[in-house]
């Protein structure tokens, strides 16, 4: 019965480690016995992530990258195998949101957000599929959002993108599950991370929010735990294309 729920040495990469969402989901599939390496710009950050996960027994390396620069995502391929390995579990967490109004949005910031949310998920994933379609085997764990369903003030490219990152992991599920490959999403709701600090910035806001969900709060990084365990174990392996939401019963409202 454990063994269901289990990602013990299972190699894990996430994308957006160094800080919030991403880094929670790298800390709790160390802590439950997965070879993780963490991603992100910020080199000192997962470096100081990797040893306190290694401090405490589990088992991190990392990898420093700027996923908006091509040829880095390009390198990133030998750079993730060869920290452990071929990774079975692909997480893409990395992403922005810019909360610009309509009018001001520019060209490029639309291209940075719809890139960096929607298009490096696709292009990070594919490059494990091969290797995963060998074993037979594999779970890629995108990040969708509220805004994957609902509309919100300065949130046009943002939602465009995570209604995009939907649909994209129902194509991947498409594309890749008859090889062994599970593709789903977690969509949070509000989760207190510097992503969401306009949010929890205001009492007013974050109340707001709490009152919107079914349960009555918003999320705790804690409440990832039991989804990305499902979701990146043997316990989903008949559970593709789907979009699990991670909100207090938001969307349920
Ligand atoms: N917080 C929420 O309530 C919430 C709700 C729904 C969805 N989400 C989604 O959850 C994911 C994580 O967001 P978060 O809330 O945890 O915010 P966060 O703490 O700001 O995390 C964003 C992560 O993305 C990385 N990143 C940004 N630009 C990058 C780039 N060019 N190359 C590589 N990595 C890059 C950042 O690392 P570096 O700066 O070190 O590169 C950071 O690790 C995002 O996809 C977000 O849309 C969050």
């Amino acid at each position: 019965m454990l063994g269901l729920f289990s990602v013990q040495d299972r190699i894990a990469v996430v994308t957006g480690a160094s800080s919030g969402i991403g880094l929670e989901i790298g800390q709790v599939l160390a802590q439950f016995g997965a070879k993780v390496v963490l991603m992100a710009r910020r080199t000192e950050l997962l470096e100081q992530e990797s040893q306190k996960i290694e401090s405490t027994g589990g088992a991190a390396k990392w990898v420093g990258i700027d996923l908006l620069d091509r040829s880095q995502l390009a390198e990133s391929y030998d750079r993730v195998l060869s920290c452990f390995g071929a990774p079975e579990i692909v997480v893409n967490a990395a992403g922005i949101n810019l909360r610009e109004p309509t009018e001001k949005i520019s060209w490029n910031s639309w291209d940075k957000t719809v890139q960096l949310n929607l298009t490096v998920p696709f292009f990070f994933s594919r490059q494990f599929v091969r290797i995963m379609k060998k074993q037979g085997r594999g779970k890629i764990i995108n990040v969708a959002s509220l805004q994957s369903m609902r509309a919100f003030k300065n949130g046009i490219a943002y939602g465009a993108s995570k209604g995009g990152v939907s649909q994209l992991t129902r194509a991947m599920a498409e594309a890749w599950s008859a090889h062994g490959i599970m593709c789903n999403a977690i969509a949070p709701g509000f989760f207190p991370t510097s992503l969401t600090a306009p949010v929890f910035e205001s009492e007013k806001t974050e109340m707001k929010m709490a009152e919107a969900t079914a349960i009555g709060r918003n999320g705790r990084m804690e409440d990832l735990h039991g989804p990305i365990l499902f979701l990146a174990s043997p316990a989903s392996d008949y559970v593709t294309g789907q979009i699990l939401f991670v909100d207090g019963g938001f969307t349920a409202k």
